[in-house]
């Protein structure tokens, strides 16, 4: 049996001071948020999970619908020896680009790196039985600042699949590009998933399902601070809201206190106070216009090959070439 080679850039203390900082920063602030990144323990990576399969959630289905009518133009396009996937998650998709990979016969590397390091394990697992010849390099990290421990090239695709790119706030996303791009060697590839502008009829229930599972993901953060940090978060106090914004082009989530609390959090010695409709915003998940991804690609140091969508225009896969 295949054993995964396993890099820890976050092992619990970093974790945890990353955590504490993160919570400090965003609690104390006039407009209260949180990064999306903590929603992902064991619960959090499992719940997301349940939402990939929602009526409501289109993104997931529809990436997987391009990803295999794709996948073998991606391979005889990059020939990748090594697939790196950013918060790779459980990499249920990814098996199409490994599949193409493999037949292809140029795959040797598969290397995720994520947060969750039960996420990562979990697919790894899998990943290993399933691809007996591949090396699998799990790496546990932070997308926003571990992307220099990647293994180095060349021949690499680096896949950020599922839309998690507009997760980050712009300049964060700008900054995010600027690294990747430089990891990369001129001619190395980046396949981007991104989730597409959209009527707010379609968008708005992707984020607030009738199951009630993308409130319980939302909520899941303060469940989060509860188990790292001992705080007390009454979960039932906050009320999950997925708003659209116009001008940003984003949903956000937030969580808004349905009465006035004091809330303890004895891991960063902080009391916060939060008045009744008072809210944390917990994520944005930007959409895109090809334009705006492509200036954005352009800007970082790429240039977009292939623009990929589905049929409906949902949700688009983009393959870019690391410019010299
Ligand atoms: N790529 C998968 C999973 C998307 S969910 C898919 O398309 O279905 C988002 C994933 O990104 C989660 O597994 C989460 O743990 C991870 N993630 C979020 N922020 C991250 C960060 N800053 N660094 C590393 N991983 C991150
Ligand atoms: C991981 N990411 C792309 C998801 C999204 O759609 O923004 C996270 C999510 N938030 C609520 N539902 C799903």
């Amino acid at each position: 049996m295949n054993h995964p080679a396993l890099d820890v850039h976050l092992d619990a203390d970093e974790l945890s001071r990353a955590l504490r900082g993160d919570v400090v920063a965003g609690l104390t602030a006039d407009q209260k948020w949180l990064p999306p990144k903590w929603f992902y323990d064991a619960h959090g990576s499992e719940l997301f999970e349940q939402i990939t399969e929602l009526r409501e959630y289109y993104p997931t289905r529809t990436e997987r619908q391009i990803l295999t009518d794709r996948a073998a133009e991606i391979a005889g396009h990059t020939r990748a020896r090594s697939l790196i996937e950013l918060g790779s998650g459980y990499s249920t998709k990814t098996q199409l680009l490994l599949d193409a990979l493999t037949a292809a016969g140029c795959l040797e590397t598969f290397a995720p790196m994520d947060v969750s390091p039960t996420a990562l394990t979990e697919a790894a697992g899998r990943i290993t039985a399933d691809y007996p010849g591949l090396r699998v390099h799990n790496i546990v990290g932070d997308i926003t600042r571990h992307l220099k421990h990647l293994p180095a090239g060349g021949d690499r695709l680096i896949a950020f699949l599922g839309g998690t790119i507009g997760n980050l706030e712009p300049a964060e996303r700008a900054a995010f590009l600027a690294d990747v791009r430089a990891v990369l060697e001129p001619g190395e590839h980046l396949l981007l998933g991104t989730d597409l502008v959209k009527s707010p009829n379609v968008v708005v229930p992707a984020y607030d399902d009738a199951d009630g599972v993308t409130a319980e993901f939302n909520r899941n953060v303060l469940r989060v601070l509860n188990s790292s940090l001992d705080a007390d978060f009454d979960l039932d106090g906050f009320a999950h809201v997925a708003l659209w914004n116009a001008e940003a082009e984003w949903i956000e989530m937030r969580l808004r206190a349905r009465w006035p609390m004091r809330v303890t959090i004895p891991g960063v010695d902080l009391v916060v106070d939060f008045a009744s409709g008072e809210e944390i915003r917990t994520e944005v998940s930007a959409k895109f216009r090809p334009e705006g991804v492509r200036r954005e690609l352009s800007e970082a140091g790429f240039s977009l090959n292939h623009w990929w969508t589905d049929r409906d225009g949902l949700f688009a896969l983009s393959l870019a070439t690391a410019t010299g």
